[in-house]
């Protein structure tokens, strides 16, 4: 298998639309602009690239950013071998030789000296320079780069730069609206809709805790979780705690409100 198979979405991921983005993303890399996914956690972003992908029959390579993260982990590094130093490409500059998709994975927690090495890619030049190497890599025409963040978990410090953001378009991600949240519950875990709209109603009471105690609601992953615990077998009850209350907080009085909104849904 050569190298750009290996990276492609084979299988139809499932992926159910809230509004048009997948027309709008479709232009976007018709004009092979860069992308950027904002939103919560659980919230769909990285399943939707992944459906991008297979949908334009593209590769996608997804890296995860990490504070530790340096631009070699990106581009590339020398490594010494029995052979001698040997030079291997990093995730972006595989990306960019082969025409992937490019999927920076939470990429504010990246250094900024590390995300300013994404800039020429980004603008009219769409080169990579291989410093170390001493190498200029022209983007393939297929390469696009694409990144995501959670808006909200950041401190200031840790916001991309204007010349960072300025370089994308973005897309706002949120939970989707009761009803297609329900369709994503029966679907991911099979379930029948019924149960899925009651998972949904307490998604729903907990984000309306947000910013109450709660940093974060119940995430749409979360739900799935439940939902799966359940179709295996699980009481509900004890699904939905374990799977939507204990994750999310520490805090008692938070628990015994979600735990009682449970109680009450599954009566
Ligand atoms: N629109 C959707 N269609 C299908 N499944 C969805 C959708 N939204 C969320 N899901 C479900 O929620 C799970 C989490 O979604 P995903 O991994 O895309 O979250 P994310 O936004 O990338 O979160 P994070 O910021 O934590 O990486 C998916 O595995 C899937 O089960
Ligand atoms: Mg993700």
């Amino acid at each position: 298998m050569d190298n750009k198979e290996q990276y492609k979405v084979r299988k139809e991921p499932f992926y159910q639309a809230q509004r048009n983005e997948v027309a709008l993303y479709e232009a976007a890399y018709a004009a092979r602009l860069p992308v950027m996914v904002k939103g919560p956690t659980g919230c769909g972003k990285s399943r939707f690239i992944e459906y991008m992908a297979w949908k334009l029959n593209k590769p996608l390579i997804t890296v995860a950013c990490n504070e530790d993260m340096t631009a070699s982990d990106l581009v590339g590094r020398y490594l010494l071998d029995a052979g001698g130093t040997r030079w291997l490409d990093g995730p972006l500059t595989t990306a960019a030789r082969i025409g992937a998709i490019c999927y920076l994975d939470e990429v504010v927690e990246a250094r900024q000296d590390t995300t300013v090495v994404i800039h020429p890619l980004t603008d009219h030049r769409r080169t990579l320079p291989l410093d170390k190497k001493g190498e200029l890599i022209k983007a393939h025409p297929d390469f696009q780069l694409v990144i995501s963040y959670n808006p909200g978990y950041q401190s200031l410090m840790k916001d991309l730069k204007q010349s960072t953001k300025q370089r994308f378009t973005a897309f706002e991600f949120d939970y989707p609206e009761a009803s297609v949240e329900a369709g994503i519950l029966s679907k991911e875990a099979d379930i029948d809709p019924g149960l899925a709209g009651q998972l949904v109603k307490i998604g729903q009471a907990a984000r309306n805790l947000k910013g109450h105690g709660l940093d974060e609601g119940i995430s749409t992953r979360l739900l799935v979780y439940a939902a799966t615990l359940i179709k295996g077998g699980v009481e509900p009850r004890d699904a939905c705690r374990m799977a939507l209350v204990r994750p999310i907080t520490d805090d008692a009085d938070i628990r015994d409100t979600l735990d009682h909104a449970i109680d009450t849904t599954f009566a």
